[in-house]
């Protein structure tokens, strides 16, 4: 394969994994729901969707490192003592200057599957909704760091329905998934 077809390759099938995985999430809430007075094990079906949802996260970073870091690294290398200072605030700098797109963006292409739409309607039942400041008000006041580290390590708390780190998604940034939180919060007060 040339590198141009092995880049496809890895591009095309990272995105059906993806689709893979959402169908994966969207099956397992439905089956929480459904199996929820006779779920007797809730512990089972968290490690299952965390197992699944691995490898989806390998794949890409293996089809990403494979045409970058090859091409890349000397020249990285080469600039790295002139520039080091440069080369790392950058992408702080981008999260903080698009924030709220970001926010916004990812919270489009996942969360609002359990958590509803950007109008308030949608998302799944005995979760906090977009929004919905009653349901946010107790979280919020725990402070942004526990919400910050609930949604990246995930979390279960009365609701009885998993959070899943990163809502399930491994390739999200942690940066991605803060400026995310931060977004649903100020949407929600
Ligand atoms: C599979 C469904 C699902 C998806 C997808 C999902 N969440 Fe959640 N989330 C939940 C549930 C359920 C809770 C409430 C857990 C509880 O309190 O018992 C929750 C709670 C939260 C909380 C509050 C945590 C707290 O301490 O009270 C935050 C913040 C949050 N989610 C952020 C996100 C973000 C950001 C995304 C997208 C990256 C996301 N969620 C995607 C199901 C989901």
């Amino acid at each position: 394969m040339s590198q141009a077809q092995e880049q496809r390759f890895f591009r095309n099938n990272s995105l059906s994994i993806d689709v893979l995985a959402a169908m994966i999430l969207i099956f397992f809430t439905l089956t929480q729901i459904i199996g929820c007075d006779k779920a007797d094990n809730p512990a089972q079906p968290d490690a299952t969707v965390a197992e699944r949802t691995a490898p989806e996260g390998q794949v890409r970073i293996t089809g990403q490192t494979t045409d970058t870091s090859a091409v890349s690294a000397p020249a990285v290398a080469a600039t790295a003592d002139a520039t080091p200072a440069a080369a790392s605030p950058a992408p702080a700098e981008a999260v903080a200057a698009g924030g709220d797109e970001t926010g916004k963006r990812v919270y489009n292409s996942l969360c609002f599957t359990c958590h509803g739409n950007l109008d308030g309607s949608g998302g799944l039942p005995n979760m906090p909704h977009f929004g919905d400041k009653a349901a946010w008000a107790d979280r919020i006041a725990q402070g942004m760091p526990l919400l910050y580290e609930h949604a990246l390590k995930g979390f279960t708390g009365a609701s009885g329905m998993p959070m899943l780190p990163k809502g399930g998604n491994p390739n999200l940034t942690d940066d991605e998934v803060r400026a995310t939180v931060d977004f649903m919060v100020t949407s929600s007060q």
